[in-house]
């Protein structure tokens, strides 16, 4: 089978990290965010996957190629001139998604669950229809694309709104699709919405399913929702009884859901957790508390310093007895000073912080 990721967009909403990576090579739970979702393909049984890019494709592709052999699989990139949208890009893939009469998966690139995609065919296979988008229950629905129902029918969409202004309902669409190449029919060749245009016109013909998903979900494309979804997948994780945690019999590990790369060192009398991840090389020093966030490659924790909910991005230095919450991300190379108080701060790569943070602010 065939899938295609829909990798462009310029992730302000996940700035200052974007600013140095693509959002989809950002690592989530220590690896680049849409390895998830290739490793996820590549287990379904998908062959070719397509990225549609229109960002720094180089980055992209010098990132993403080496993974073709270690999963078995084709990555091609198909490079946008301009932006063409969420559903553009499936035109202008056309000649691959439209070959053969098979169905193909289409991700959002930004999405991250236990990735259904078997059930999911099976599911698609056996209503026959256009289409089926996978549905999840939020809370704030209004953030995203809203699906309502036929009144007689449990899967049959009979409306689409997306960002809808007035509550329709709180199924929302979790950006994973399993079309017919003949939705292709129905794309042109300029930028255009899947959810505002392609949605529509396929529901008004009744084509067009929803499959509800198990467990959890998250956008992960702005800091907030990214360490949400730190947490839910690292809870995950902890369900399955998974290696990739760090075992909670290590001294410094408390209330579980900590993921610590092996090439990173921890100083004495730490309390890491619940719910971190700490990347390749970084080093943490004495007594250090972390919980609720996210230590990216090469960055360092100096001693006695506080960090909750917050992002402390690649190579950067957070100094001693400093103190970092509410949101507060740090870009690539960015240093704090000791005894620092960070407030939601969102800082630029390559700055220095020497005063107090007192209220969010955005930092360059
Ligand atoms: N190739 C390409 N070209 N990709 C694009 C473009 C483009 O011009 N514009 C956006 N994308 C990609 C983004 O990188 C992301 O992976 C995906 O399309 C969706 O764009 P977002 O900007 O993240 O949209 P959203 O989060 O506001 O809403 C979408 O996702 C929600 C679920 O997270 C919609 O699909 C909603 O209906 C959905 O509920
Ligand atoms: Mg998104």
């Amino acid at each position: 089978m065939k899938a295609l990721i829909l990798v462009g967009g310029f992730g302000t909403r996940l700035r200052p990290l974007t600013l140095t990576l693509p959002k989809p090579l950002v690592e989530f739970g220590n690896r680049p965010m849409i390895l998830h979702q290739i490793e996820a393909l590549a287990a379904a049984g998908v062959t070719d996957i397509v990225l549609a890019v229109n960002y720094r494709p180089e980055i992209m592709t010098a990132a993403l190629k080496k993974y073709e052999k270690e999963y078995g699989i084709n990555i091609t990139f198909s490079v946008e001139t301009e932006p063409l949208g969420t559903a553009g890009p499936l035109k202008l893939a056309e000649k691959t998604l439209g070959n053969g009469d098979e169905p193909f998966f289409v991700l959002n690139s930004d999405v991250i669950c236990d990735f259904p995609f078997e059930q999911l065919v099976e599911f698609h296979r056996s209503h026959g229809n256009e289409g089926t988008i996978v549905v999840t229950k939020v809370e704030e629905p209004s953030k995203y694309g809203v699906v309502v129902h036929k009144p007689d029918s449990a899967s049959r969409i009979d409306r689409f709104v997306e960002k809808p202004v007035e509550f329709v309902g709180n199924r929302i669409n979790a950006g994973i699709y399993i079309l017919n190449p003949s939705v292709l029919k129905r794309i042109e060749l300029r930028p255009t919405s899947i959810e505002q245009e392609t949605f529509p016109a396929i529901v008004k013909d009744g084509q067009l399913h929803s499959f509800d998903l198990d467990g959890f979900w998250m956008d992960v494309g702005q800091p907030k929702d990214f360490l949400s979804g730190t947490c839910l997948y690292l809870s995950s994780l902890t369900k399955k009884n998974s290696k990739l945690l760090t075992s909670n019999s290590e001294p410094y590990v408390y209330g579980g859901n900590v993921m610590i790369d092996p090439s990173a060192t921890i100083g004495k009398n730490c309390k890491i957790g619940p719910n971190v991840t700490i990347g390749p090389n970084v080093v943490i020093g004495d007594g250090v508390r972390l919980q609720r966030c996210v230590l990216l490659q090469g960055s360092k924790v100096k001693e006695h310093a506080w960090i909750k909910s917050t992002i402390v991005g690649w190579n950067s230095t957070v100094g001693r007895w400093a103190r970092l919450e509410n949101v507060s991300v740090l870009g690539d190379d960015v240093t704090i000073g000791d005894e620092v108080y960070c407030n939601g701060a969102s800082v630029l790569p390559h700055k220095s912080i020497k005063a107090n943070v007192e209220t969010p602010a955005i930092i360059m």
